[in-house]
């Protein structure tokens, strides 16, 4: 009974291939009020909203952790501390274990306000920092992680009158990113509606600046993310002022890095403008590059049910689930589902592609959303965990996902 005996073994990799979505993880959250909490949940095997309490909480991370950068295969997690009360910020380093502790090696003060940072060089022993609150951008050498050093400051200075006077009245550096050559860093700026671009030593770290990119006055740059397709590599802004996402093809003419917008669209998609109260926060592409995820806040766009009192609702601002088009770049939009609450700042992706974690800073709550790496499509909550004070990020244990 040939045909049987296939079907019986189709059955049995259907099985098997659904046990392996269930993705055991870690994951670690930054508190503006101390804490770098870790937490664990594994998707797959639970029913119903589960509420997750913390594996291990460490307040070594200075007073104001706003941003958290894994070097996965360091087993070095780098926290950020925006120092939103202190003249400067903090860097510090901790080991990470199977346990979800964090062990403190280093800590060094920082020029004011860092909120963003990225691994770069040869070993990975560099780190770049964007200070949104100094106006600065910093290098540092992290070979030894107890021992910290700074490498280079640069600091940025407006070059005419704000477009918003309000929102631009300094340079605003919001986020470090490697692009994937991994041979230049771009920092978007919030205040100077640029991307600064620089190349580097990898062994020296030493910058070489690039003449920057810039974008539509008043736009206020913050996020950006790059997806590589083929022979084409793109690039998305996402603005925080302007309430758009802005797409480019990047290229490398004569060994440097060149971004060419191709198109600019509001934060929902195609259509009219958003409301300028709203505030685009993060982009984050799948691990299978085909969808790009945009978090935006202050919409109170739409009710959920209270994780803590499912008969009571709370607000919730959206997630903005996009198609990248393959050949052109382009994006479709897919869905907009609810983030799980106000503010999403920041949110993360797993590897296996169907959670997410999704840091809602007003509410004190981490929520994960479940998502179908096959069609992309983001579904309900599974999970949550209450953190106090202001959630500034959420990022799983895993090596960092390729552009
Ligand atoms: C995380 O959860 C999994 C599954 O329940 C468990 O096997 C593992 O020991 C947990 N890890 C920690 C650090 O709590
Ligand atoms: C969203 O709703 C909350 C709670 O009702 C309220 O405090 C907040 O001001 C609202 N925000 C906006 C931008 O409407």
């Amino acid at each position: 009974m040939p045909v049987r005996r296939n079907l019986q073994k189709s059955l049995v990799s259907t099985l098997l291939c659904a046990g392996n979505l269930a993705s055991a993880g870690l994951v670690y959250v930054s508190s503006y009020s101390q804490t770098v909490t870790t937490l664990n949940y594994t998707h797959g095997q639970n029913t119903g909203i589960q509420k997750l309490s913390p594996v291990s909480v460490s307040q070594s991370c200075s007073d104001n952790p706003s941003w958290l950068t894994l070097d996965h295969a360091d087993a070095i997690l780098y926290c950020i501390d925006e120092g939103l009360n202190t003249p400067g910020g903090a860097l510090t380093t901790f080991k990470t274990a199977s346990d979800g502790s964090l062990q403190q090696l280093g800590q060094v003060s920082t020029p004011n306000g860092p909120v963003s940072g990225v691994v770069f060089g040869n070993n990975r022993h560099g780190l770049a920092v964007a200070h949104y609150g100094g106006s600065a951008f910093t290098t540092w050498d992290v070979s030894d992680p107890t021992n910290l050093k700074l490498v280079q400051t640069i600091n940025f200075k407006l070059t005419g009158p704000p477009t918003d006077p309000d929102r631009q009245d300094a340079p605003h550096p919001h986020e470090a990113i490697l692009d994937p050559t991994g041979k230049f860093l771009l920092v978007p700026d919030l205040g100077m509606d640029l991307i600064h671009l620089y190349s580097f030593d990898p062994n020296s770290l030493k910058l070489t600046s690039i003449t920057p990119v810039s974008v539509k006055p008043g736009s206020g740059p913050r996020h950006l993310a790059f997806v590589v397709k083929g022979s084409k590599t793109f690039a998305y802004l996402v603005t925080e002022l302007g309430n758009t996402i802005i797409g480019y093809e990047v290229t490398y003419p004569k060994g440097k890095i060149q971004l060419t917008e191709f198109f600019s669209i509001p934060s929902h998609g195609p259509g009219p403008a958003e409301p300028s109260s709203y505030a685009v926060s993060e982009v984050v592409l799948s691990p299978d590059t085909n969808y790009l995820i945009v978090s935006s806040r202050a919409e109170n766009s739409s009710t959920i049910p209270d994780f803590d009192n499912p008969s009571q609702t709370i607000p919730s601002d959206p997630l903005i689930n996009f198609k990248i088009c393959p050949d052109t770049g382009e994006l479709e939009l897919l869905q907009v589902v609810p983030a799980g609450g106000q503010f999403p700042r920041q949110f993360s992706i797993n590897q296996e592609g169907n959670l997410l974690a999704v840091g809602l800073q007003d509410d004190g709550r981490v929520v994960f959303v479940d998502r179908d790496p096959a069609t992309g499509l983001l579904g309900g909550f599974v999970a949550y965990a209450d953190i106090a004070g202001q959630i500034t990020s959420a990022v799983f244990d895993q090596a960092d996902i390729k552009p």
